[in-house]
């Protein structure tokens, strides 16, 4: 870390954002109301927003990332009511047609009663986070394995006779499959009973969309900032830190640009992905992270999932249609059912479609666990088939029309994101991390006046760093207000 050569393609600022997503933006507005113009929020992709992607699609907009704001009382669902960007629309997930194999539509009663012994298994295991001592059985268990036992056991004591018993194990099962694509994880073993109750609901409707697209709250973001404090297209590809007991250098943290500039400062906020954390620590931070931060990146979970947009220019559903859900039967002959052998093997990883409001003949799918994962390998016109054959084969129609137009997202593939969002595993409980531990800064300690004072040189943001809201938007937004606060504290307004 040779701080002391000065040439023009070295700087000296006051703080670095790296990445330009919901929490960098939040970071740097921050800044700028302080009137703090010290700073660079550098962007590795030609465009802000990060994991909010909203694509113009015929006279409107869809999305490729976040589709909902959750609740309207979180600082950036405030700030995004009073912009007056949501929409007074109330909109469901999973919701319409629920199709079995057969071609029938499922009862809705034994729906609703399905969803609800789900429902209450999961806030019976919320209770756990917030009572430590409780001493139960399932605590040191997984979500997975807690749904399925207390699932059994009800399935067992209802002694429903055998087609409603199977009906009941189809509609459990589209269950599972949402609650993997909702957790963005590979599988609900993965996910920790003990800190399932850390995640807090904002109050206010659950699902609002925006009036216009979820983008337009990155837009008026990025009209707060100075222009020229952004930097597009500039993958950082090193951050240098002094880790020494006592920092050695006016500027503790050099972070390396691709475009091989460096620029040096006093404290650098990395709003990374969990994702690219996960795969580049080791190369990426030098020296090392201290422990609790690698331990954290290590075992904090991130999972795939997908959306894949249809748009069949004409609908062909009926107009109070909301969706397609797809049930399957779980028995281990159906596997060996020669009707399924035209299906691709990646539909079973799909819920349904739902209908996309504003758009007349547009289907969003959702897709976690390995079928996420293949669907980025595929081309758009391999989707649409796969489509027609899986529709065809629920309505049992062989004339439905195929979609004309695929559209999907590939979080996975993406270098800078390598996934959807972040869950908390029962590894975290194991290793005593959670995303507050992300969130700890990295302090450095500097003598001034005879007085050791400590300095946040590290911090990190983002949805994975929220302890209460992590995977959501507003969650990120919080993030990069903190650090930037805490940044401000110990260097500015003192
Ligand atoms: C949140 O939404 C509800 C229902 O639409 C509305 O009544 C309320 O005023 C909103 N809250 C804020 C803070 O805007
Ligand atoms: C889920 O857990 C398994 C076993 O520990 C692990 O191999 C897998 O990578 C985990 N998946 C995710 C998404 O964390
Ligand atoms: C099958 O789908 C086509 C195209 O949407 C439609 O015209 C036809 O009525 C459907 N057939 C049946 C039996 O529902």
């Amino acid at each position: 870390m040779d701080l002391s050569k000065s040439n023009s393609n070295s700087e000296n600022i006051g703080i670095v954002i790296i990445g330009a997503g919901i929490a960098g933006l939040a970071a740097a507005v921050t800044l700028e109301k302080s009137n703090y113009r010290d700073y660079k929020l550098i962007e590795a992709q030609d465009h802000v927003g990060g994991r909010i992607c909203s694509i113009p699609h015929n006279n409107g907009w869809l999305e490729k990332g976040a589709q909902f704001l959750h609740g309207n009382e979180s600082t950036l669902g405030q700030l995004a009511q009073e912009l007056g960007l949501i929409s007074d629309e109330h909109v469901g997930e999973g919701e319409g047609l629920y199709l079995q194999e057969n071609g029938a539509e499922m009862n809705k009663d034994l729906i609703l009663e399905v969803d609800d012994i789900v429902k209450n298994i999961l806030e019976d295991c919320e209770k756990f986070a917030n009572n430590i001592d409780i001493e139960h059985n399932d605590v040191e268990d997984n979500i997975g394995n807690v749904l399925e036992s207390r699932f059994y056991k009800y399935l067992k004591m209802k002694n429903d006779p055998i087609f409603v018993r199977n009906a009941k194990e189809e509609i459990y099962d589209w269950n599972i499959r949402f609650l993997i694509i909702d957790n963005a994880c590979n599988s609900l073993e993965n996910l920790s009973v003990k800190s399932w109750g850390k995640f807090k609901a904002v109050n206010g409707p659950e699902h609002n969309i925006f009036e216009s697209h979820y983008s337009s709250i990155v837009d008026y973001l990025v009209g707060e900032l100075n222009q020229d404090n952004l930097i597009l297209n500039t993958p950082v590809t090193k951050v240098e830190w002094d880790d020494s007991n006592e920092l050695t250098y006016n500027k503790p943290v050099t972070i390396t640009l691709q475009n091989k500039k460096i620029i040096s400062a006093d404290c650098v906020i990395i709003t990374c992905s969990l994702g690219f954390l996960k795969e580049s620590q080791l190369t990426f931070f030098s020296p090392l992270l201290p422990k609790p931060h690698r331990t954290a990146i290590e075992n904090l979970g991130f999972g795939l999932i997908n959306k894949i947009y249809l748009d069949f220019d004409e609908p062909w559903w009926e107009p109070h249609i909301k969706g397609f859900q797809f049930l399957w039967k779980l028995s281990k002959n159906e596997e060996n059912n020669p009707l399924r052998k035209k299906l691709a093997p990646w539909v079973y990883d799909l819920t349904g479609f739902d209908v996309v409001q504003n758009h007349k003949a547009v289907l969003l799918g959702w897709i976690g666990g390995k079928g996420a994962q293949i669907i980025e390998t595929l081309s758009e016109s391999q989707v649409i088939q796969d489509c027609k054959i899986l529709f065809r084969y629920f309505l049992k129609n062989d004339s439905l029309p195929e979609a004309n137009k695929c559209i999907k997202s590939c979080w996975g593939s993406n270098r800078y994101f390598k996934g959807s969002y972040s869950h908390i595993t029962k590894k975290c409980d194991i290793t005593g991390v959670s995303p507050a531990t992300l969130a700890e800064p990295i302090w450095g300690k500097r003598i001034k006046n005879n007085l050791h004072e400590n300095l946040p040189i590290l911090m990190f943001a983002g949805e994975a760093t929220h302890e209460n809201y992590y995977s959501t938007t507003h969650g990120a937004y919080d993030t990069g207000v903190k650090q930037a606060n805490i940044f401000l504290k110990h260097f500015v307004t003192k």
